[in-house]
């Protein structure tokens, strides 16, 4: 069984916060979204892995293979010129994926706990294609599905203005050959996309063998920042502890906590979970539960909790920092102070209580 891994796509459709990046790298403690996908697949015992690439095909390649992916796995790149839809990018991969069952495997995408059972399933039953759902506040984002009261897929649409349910499809599809026939089958869609969605509604249509899992425990990177904090949350929850940076005897160090080697840290107090990044330097410094500080930032003077910070960024006399997406190479500093000053006519015996 092979995979296909999507990590292409424009800078158009990304949210401020990887206009200049690929939104498949954004890190989940401390790690791009992008390895726990090829992780998961590893896990799974999938090795043989195509990744479509774009625009940023040259970033995704020097983070993959900074992560030593390449040495484990065996990767090849397929150059997609344009985004021109989920199916598309199946169309261009089919020299790779030759008559090989595969799962597609968005890049974007992030699964609590794996795919091995579903890639199991899939094995033991082998339909046509499987597809997992999840259920979701607001499907209009998303393919959302219809299951007839036996729990039987019905249909599919492509981000319905009325979904028919609130179950989304989840960016993980497991394929027979059966796909390369529909993908070629359809036209592309309003968006002018060539819809995955569309290629599996072709299968049903056509009574092909099409079946659903509903799994719990899946984000994609939305733009919501409370997600992403939440998301960050859960996976710093079950971090291994280890302090492999410089930390000095003033600094206390409480809980599940994470230092990578090449970090610094000085008169500090750390309280887990937290991990920090190699290059950091956190001096005088608080920095509090459910908090990721990328490689490379500094930390002086401040207070930090529940956020995440990204690489090369650096935050200086600020208390205290709360629920925060920092992106790259930001520097956060105090306002200057203005001249104050606070005119007083107060009464006898009066009290007042004045912030400063
Ligand atoms: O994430 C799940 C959703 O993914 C599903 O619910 C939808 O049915 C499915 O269409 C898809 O929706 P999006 O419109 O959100 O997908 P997006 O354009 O964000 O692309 C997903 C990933 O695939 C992302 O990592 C970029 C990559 N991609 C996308 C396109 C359109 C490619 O590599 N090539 C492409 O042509």
């Amino acid at each position: 069984m092979k995979a296909l891994v999507l990590a292409g796509g424009t800078g158009s459709r990304l949210r401020p916060i990887t206009h200049t990046s690929a939104k498949q790298l954004l890190p989940v403690a401390n790690k791009p979204v992008l390895f726990y996908v090829l992780d998961s697949l590893a896990e799974a015992g999938i090795t043989d892995i195509g990744i479509v690439v774009g625009d940023t095909a040259d970033e995704i390649r020097a983070a993959v293979e900074s992560g030593g992916y390449a040495d484990r796995l065996d990767l090849t790149y397929i150059a997609q010129t344009a985004p021109l839809g989920l199916a598309h990018a199946v169309r261009i991969a089919r020299d790779f994926l030759g008559d090989d069952d595969f799962v597609m495997y968005l890049g974007d995408n992030f699964i609590v706990g794996g795919i091995t059972e579903q890639v199991e399933e899939f094995r033991a039953d082998r339909p046509d294609a499987r597809i997992l759902l999840t259920r979701v506040p607001d499907p209009t984002a998303f393919g959302v599905a219809e299951l007839d009261q036996d729990g039987r897929l019905v249909g599919l649409e492509e981000k319905p203005r009325k979904p028919k349910s609130d179950l989304a499809l989840v960016g993980v599809y497991l394929f027979t050959p059966a796909v390369h026939e529909a993908v070629r089958a359809i036209e592309p869609s309003d968006r002018g996309e060539l819809e995955i969605t569309h290629a599996i509604q072709w299968l049903i249509d056509r009574n092909l063998d099409v079946r659903s899992a509903t799994i719990s425990g899946y984000w994609k990177d939305t733009g919501n920042v409370d997600d992403m904090l939440e998301v960050n949350r859960t996976v710093l929850e079950t971090v291994e502890p280890m302090v492999a940076g410089d930390v000095d005897e003033s600094t206390t160090i409480i809980g599940r906590v994470r230092i990578a080697p090449g970090a610094v840290v000085r008169r500090s107090r750390i309280v887990g979970p937290a991990v920090i990044g190699s290059g950091v330097e956190i001096t005088g410094s608080y920095v509090g539960p459910f908090t990721s500080v990328s490689d490379g930032c500094r930390i002086e003077d401040s207070e930090i909790e529940y956020s995440i910070v990204l690489p090369g960024s650096s935050i200086t006399g600020v208390r205290r920092v709360e629920a925060s997406l920092i992106g790259r190479n930001v520097e956060v500093t105090p306002a200057p102070r203005a001249p104050a000053a606070h005119r007083l006519v107060l009464g006898d015996h009066s009290k007042v209580q004045i912030s400063s």
